[in-house]
């Protein structure tokens, strides 16, 4: 606390314009007798947390203003200076301007006793009618609403990412994996696609959150309604809310909306979590299919010739991060009695962080992807070898009659006889192959190739190479 400030905080009080008002120093400490505990002021405290909230609590504040005006609780030329005076405010709170004082319990309170010392006692009208709980569950659902617009936008960024990479690459194979063994040629494009349908669900998951959470709660006071006559539907309209809240105890004590968020957060985590193992696999020398730009890794401070993947498995390190904010928001809710309870002011460390750390990984994953270089050589070798069309045999042998099980089979014996020898399917004569079974004539050769592996694969779904291109020229329509 620089003296400064304090200076600042004790001439308004000087001025009589402090919402102070009792010994407590608090706007509600008319029934204390004893001022706050020192620890228990800075034990409860949520400023440096909640001021994040400020541009929509003004925002909020402007309306319920406005409706505490239409509903004559407030005459014309107050409703204006309030307005006038919370405009104030955000200008400060906008400019980096505003002197949070050590009393601002949070940042409802803080902005209230700004707007006081600005406008004098009138400030004190604004608060009629509301309670920091309905308060509090507006704010947030404001700024959610916000921040989910935003997070669609950078996901839907990410996903035009990976579409242009794939396409760039759109003629590559790559070995596809089961239980991380080489098992069937598939496009690189495919692989990358695979994330934007990931991507895709993520989207429809916050779209929904939006929607539910899209609800006005101010009117429901404390927990038990207002007695003013406002009319909350026109408040909601101001706010761009479609509907109100119905039921005041559960607008205040509400949380699930947080909770969905949070777990869809946790979801997209997971996925962008993938995707990052992925990437340290390809990137390291086992695998050498990608190489990370340079300006997207760090060395290591012993080994010379060390370039980790530093960001993906930041990434994949702070997945558990966002599910332990889930697990939070969960655990704080699960005995809470109705309808507000403290407690609740623990939401929204736990939704922040999460959404920070969604937006960080999904901007830092976006540049990088852009920026990746994928080893067409390494991938065009890779894929060659395995046996990893053997199914393309068996399916061959359907062909020509011979039920999947014995193709399985004789396959099988085929690999084995390749494994023995040392050698690939693709490496057998004819002749050779005959003795496998009579079944086969010169027609597998025309099967026996990676493209014709994945040409073949030509459903809807399908790795084939039409089919891929069919999908990134639909996803790009989609995501233009
Ligand atoms: N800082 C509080 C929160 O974040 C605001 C509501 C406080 N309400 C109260 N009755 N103490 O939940």
């Amino acid at each position: 606390q620089s003296p400064e400030k304090e200076g600042h905080y004790l001439m308004a009080r000087a001025k009589g314009r402090s919402p102070a008002a009792s010994e407590s120093g608090k706007a509600w400490g008319g029934r204390f007798r004893h001022k706050t505990n020192r620890l228990v002021e800075s034990f409860t405290v949520s400023v440096a947390v909640d001021r994040r909230l400020y541009a929509h609590d003004i925002q909020g504040s402007i309306a319920h203003c406005k409706t505490l005006g239409k509903a004559r609780v407030l005459t014309a030329s107050e409703t204006r200076t309030i307005v006038r005076g919370l405009e104030s405010v955000k200008t400060e709170l906008d400019r980096g301007r505003f002197r949070f004082i050590p009393q601002d319990e949070d940042i409802h309170m803080a902005i209230e006793r700004r707007l006081t010392e600005l406008i004098g006692p009138l400030g004190g009208k604004l608060h009629t009618g509301r309670s920091r709980n309905d308060q509090v569950a507006l704010d947030i659902r404001l700024y959610l609403r916000d921040q989910l617009s935003q997070l669609l936008a950078h996901l839907e960024n990410f996903q035009r990412v990976l579409v242009a990479k794939g396409k760039a690459h759109r003629t590559v194979a790559m070995p596809g994996y089961t239980h991380l063994q080489r098992a069937q040629p598939v496009l690189f494009a495919h692989h990358l696609l695979a994330y934007v349908e990931m991507i895709e669900r993520d989207k429809g998951r916050f779209r929904d959150a939006s929607v539910r959470l899209n609800v006005m709660p101010l009117g429901s006071g404390a927990l038990a309604g207002t007695n003013y006559p406002v009319d909350r539907l026109f408040t909601a309209g101001l706010l761009g809310f479609p509907t109100v809240t119905q039921n005041s105890l559960d607008a205040v004590s509400d949380r699930d909306f947080m909770i969905e968020v949070a777990s869809a957060l946790s979801i997209t985590m997971m996925h962008l979590s993938r995707l990052s193992e992925e990437l340290i696999l390809w990137s390291s020398q086992e695998f050498q299919f990608v190489e990370l730009p340079d300006a997207f890794c760090t060395g290591s401070s012993m080994m010379p010739q060390k370039k980790n993947p530093d960001v993906p498995e930041l990434v994949r390190g702070k997945t558990g991060r966002v599910y332990g904010h889930l697990v939070n928001l969960l655990t704080t809710l699960k005995a809470l009695p109705l309808s507000y309870n403290r407690d609740l002011q623990e939401d929204k460390p736990a939704l922040f962080d999460a959404l920070d750390t969604v937006f960080a990984s999904v901007e830092v994953l976006t540049e990088l992807m852009r920026r990746l270089t994928v080893n067409r050589d390494v991938l065009k070798q890779a894929v060659q070898s395995g046996s990893m069309l053997a199914t393309e045999v068996a399916d061959y042998l359907v062909t020509r009659g011979v039920p999947f099980r014995e193709a399985h089979a004789i396959t099988g014996r085929l690999v084995r006889a390749a494994l023995d020898q040392g050698r690939e399917l693709t490496d057998f004569s004819l002749e050779e192959l005959r003795t496998f079974s009579e079944r086969i004539e010169k027609g597998l050769f025309l099967r026996l190739t990676v493209t014709a592996a994945i040409d073949q694969k030509s459903q809807i779904g399908g790795t084939a190479r039409t089919r891929v291109e069919q999908r990134i020229k639909e996803l790009e329509r989609m995501l233009s």
